[in-house]
């Protein structure tokens, strides 16, 4: 792409900026504490560049106001000039993957599987656009979205996160996502963060953080290919991933980071490390952070230990570890991506245009998440055309997840590992609350008890998983994952949610709801809340209709407009659906599933 004018002019005055720097400003732009770990004046004593919320790590009441105070006053102490310090704006990042939904009253849409089924990329520039003008309410500039993995097995807990196990619907949707965030890199746009490179969703037996044995061929052809749109469009941040590939950490992969992203794909943004991902590379913490830094990690996300990450860095610059080349590349990069998003002329945050707006949750937001529900559930059963049901039907709503927001919205909702309950989740409405508003005869009973052939035509039972995020949302055993770095650094050991792709196995209860129902002779819907695909075998058979909900998100009512018939069902599946619960696996689910690829009954 020949360089403009304004590209001209911005690569002028970074290299100016860069050349005036000292090296402890530079280093200090490399780095991205956790804002419990670090305070304004640390941005200013240190130079530090960026700083990132964790999954629910909210400042005072999690409040719009909060967050922009907080914001404004790390902003305003990294322009100081005090003692001839060079002034250069800080980013602040955060994890809005589905949503502004770390903040209290934001709207919360489906998660990434979710939109997968709804095959509507035009829908998810809507959501993008939504999402980014959210975080700009709450003076945040960057979301680490979106995740373009291409989930292969259902067990990994992340898999929720994944639009499709087919890498060509990921790649349709990504340039859009990264569009939606971005724009034009004016007042309404947020750097965007495509992640996680490369290679998370193929893991083997879907391990979180786990190794991705494929050939350079499968590799490029299915966990590559969704980056090159999401490039193309400019996505200005990229993250390196925790898994390895065929045995060897991303986090230290130079060939992957730098000869492949920034040299064959030419990505002229930078990386940014996964939460203190630089630690798996080497039990000795300095030189990790060398493997790393010279294998292309440009910034350095670091949960608590900043100051001993930035002394090791300065050391291994010091005694030519890291040459200064590597250096400056990786600030050159950082420096880019600021003025390309505008920020040297932006106000501070307290000042800026969204700031002053209060649209967290507006009502024209949720009115989007509410048809990205509708359009994202799949009809898998449908016997006798019980649905859609009339509201004057007589109507019980039972099972755990129909009145519970929190577990409609799962993992990275206010919490890292999300929530349950319907407190958390101010604004939003439960599947429960959307059936009442649509058949106000409709009465609720959790555990089902109430339900009787006498009073009741039909039971909508909504079942399924409760919230998790990232490897403690595995289904496996408790062995220990593999740390799969060359150099034989730490593994990451979570507690996983189960060690079962069945739902009989991980949720007995839910059967149990729905045969006693059943056996009371009233015909049983069963809507399924969960991260993804799950053996339902025995649900299905006691079931005259079923839906897959996937992570609905804050705006239940979505689901009464599909079941009542206000809009037909039109999801297809994103995931083949398995027929066992050893079809966890991409090519063994497409050879022998329940349900292939792209079904769904309208
Ligand atoms: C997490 C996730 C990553 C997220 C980051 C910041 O560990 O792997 O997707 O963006 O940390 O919360």
């Amino acid at each position: 792409m020949t360089p403009t004018n304004d590209t001209q002019a911005s690569a002028a005055s970074v290299e100016s900026l860069l050349a005036r720097m000292t090296l402890d400003e530079k280093l200090g732009q490399m780095m991205q504490p956790e804002r419990m770990a670090v305070t304004p004046d640390d941005v200013r004593t240190h130079f530090l560049g960026s700083i990132l919320s964790g999954g629910g790590s909210c400042p005072g009441d999690n409040r719009p106001s909060d967050w922009i105070a907080m914001n404004d006053a790390y902003w305003a102490a990294s322009m100081s000039t005090e003692g001839g310090r060079t002034p250069v704006p800080l980013l602040y990042g955060v994890d809005a993957i589905h949503g502004h939904a770390n903040v209290l009253g934001a709207t919360v849409f489906p998660h990434n599987i979710g939109l997968g089924a709804t095959g509507d990329s035009e829908l998810l520039e809507r959501i993008a656009r939504i999402t980014a003008r959210e975080v700009l309410a709450t003076g945040v500039d960057w979301t680490f979205a979106p995740t373009l993995a291409v989930a292969n097995d259902l067990r990994w807990g992340r898999t929720y996160e994944s639009y499709s196990e087919d890498a060509s619907l990921v790649a349709r949707y990504a340039s859009r996502f990264v569009r939606g965030l971005q724009g034009d890199m004016g007042r309404d746009g947020v750097v965007a963060c495509a992640k996680h490179w490369v290679g998370d969703g193929g893991t083997d037996l879907g391990y979180d953080q786990g190794d991705t044995i494929l050939d350079e061929e499968a590799l490029t052809s299915t966990h590559i290919a969704p980056y090159l749109p999401a490039l193309a469009e400019g996505v200005l941040t990229v993250m390196a991933s925790f898994n390895s590939w065929n045995g060897n950490k991303c986090h230290g992969h130079r060939y992957l980071l730098t000869d492949v992203l920034k040299g064959r794909l030419g990505f002229s943004g930078f990386v940014i490390s996964d939460w203190d991902g630089v630690d798996y590379l080497h039990e000795d913490y300095a030189t990790a952070i060398a493997m790393a830094v010279n294998a292309g990690v440009d910034m350095l996300m670091v949960s608590v230990e900043w100051r001993a990450c930035l002394a090791h860095l300065k050391q291994r610059v010091v005694d030519g570890t890291i040459p200064m080349a590597r250096i400056d590349d990786a600030v050159r990069r950082i420096l880019t991506v600021k003025e390309r998003f505008g920020l040297f002329g932006k106000a501070r945050p307290a000042d800026r245009y969204w700031s002053q707006v209060d649209c967290l949750g507006a009502a024209d937001h949720r009115v989007v998440a509410r048809e990205a529900v509708r359009k994202s559930l799949v009809l898998l059963k449908n016997d006798n055309a019980i649905l859609p049901l009339a509201p004057g039907a007589r109507i019980l709503v039972a099972g755990r997840n129909a009145d519970n927001l929190g577990h409609q919205c799962g993992g990275f909702t206010v919490a890292w590992q999300g929530t349950s309950g319907n407190e958390s989740v101010p604004g939003g409405t439960s599947i429960w609350g959307g059936i009442r508003a649509a058949a106000p005869g409709a009465t609720l009973s959790v555990d089902g008890s109430a339900a009787s052939a006498a009073a009741h035509d039909v039971a909508i039972v909504v079942v399924g998983e409760r919230p998790y995020a990232e490897g403690m949302g595995d289904l496996r055993g408790q062995e220990t994952i593999g740390a799969g770095s060359g150099a034989g650094g730490k593994a990451k050991r979570l507690a996983p949610y189960g060690d079962s792709l069945s739902l009989s196995v991980l949720h007995p209860e839910d059967l149990a709801t729905i045969r006693a129902i059943r056996d009371k002779g009233i015909p049983v819907v069963t809507v399924l809340v969960s991260g993804r695909p799950l053996e339902v075998n025995e649900e299905l058979a006691h079931s005259a209709a079923f839906v897959a909900a996937w992570l609905p998100g804050s705006e239940g009512a979505g689901v009464a407009d599909a079941l009542f018939g206000t809009h037909p069902f039109q999801g297809t599946l994103p995931f083949a659906w398995p027929a066992t619960a050893e079809g966890a696996t991409y090519p063994a689910r497409r050879a022998s599933s329940l349900f292939p690829l792209g079904f769904g009954l309208r």
